[in-house]
């Protein structure tokens, strides 16, 4: 069976990572326009800069909790695609490499020659690229009006899916709000597991925090 995996913000909550639409979430401190668009960049790169490094030193600080685990233990044991829209590596730091779909807060993009580089302090304007030596680089995730990354390996791996689930995730963000429809148009089961239900169309919706609910899950489908 293969499983695909769409995780959302939701999933690093119980981490201590703050969601983007929950009550008090980041998009209602900081305006989308602002810190998550090439024009907010363009307009106010120090303070975009600022929310990123904010963000990276949160996400370093973290630590996976028994959701990422759980979907570790499941790719560890079955054909598992984890695609995540999150920036952070908790995933990763659990044993899973994502697909991250909306990039990554500890990689940079040098605005000048291209090139990209891992990162993991702070960034800032005076930050040099280690390739060409700009003073110009941004963080390599993808803001509103940018193109998602891995969207042809998405696509076909939605294809050949056998179950879809989607992670703590509010379903509002094109196009991986598009995924679950698309992998059930290809004959793929779907399931949704979150706080609140996004109140799209699955085959079934588990409502309950991503720290009981997954391991629970996944304690069932092994
Ligand atoms: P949202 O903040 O929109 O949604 C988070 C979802 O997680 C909500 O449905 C919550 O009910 C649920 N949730 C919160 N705490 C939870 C918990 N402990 N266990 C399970 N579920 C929980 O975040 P995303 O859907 O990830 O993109 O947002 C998608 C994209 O919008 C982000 O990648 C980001 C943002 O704008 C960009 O910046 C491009």
């Amino acid at each position: 069976m293969r499983i695909t995996i769409l995780t959302g913000a939701g999933i690093s909550a119980e981490s201590g990572l703050g969601t983007f639409r929950d009550a008090g979430g980041l998009w209602e401190r900081y305006p989308i326009e602002e810190v998550a668009t090439p024009e907010g960049f363009a307009a106010d790169p120090g303070k975009v800069h600022a929310f990123y490094d904010m963000r990276r030193r949160d996400a370093a600080r973290a630590e996976p909790n028994v959701a990422h685990r759980a979907l570790a233990e499941l790719a560890a044991a079955r054909d598992v695609v984890v695609v995540t829209q999150n920036v952070d590596d908790l995933h990763e730091r659990a044993g899973v490499q994502a697909l991250h779909m909306h990039g990554s807060l500890f990689e940079a993009a040098c605005t000048a020659c291209g090139a990209t580089a891992e990162w993991r302090g702070d960034m800032g304007l005076e930050a040099r690229c280690p390739s060409c030596g700009a003073a110009a680089l941004r963080p390599a995730v993808v803001w509103f009006g940018e193109v998602p990354r891995h969207l042809d390996a998405i696509a076909d791996r939605l294809a050949v899916t056998d179950l879809f689930v989607a992670i703590g995730t509010s379903g509002q963000v094109w196009p991986a709000a598009g995924f679950a429809q698309e992998a059930a148009a290809h004959g793929a089961e779907t399931l949704e597991i979150s706080l609140e239900p996004s109140g799209g169309t699955f085959d079934e919706v588990i409502v309950g925090k991503a720290s009981e609910a997954v391991p629970d899950w996944v304690r069932a489908l092994l």
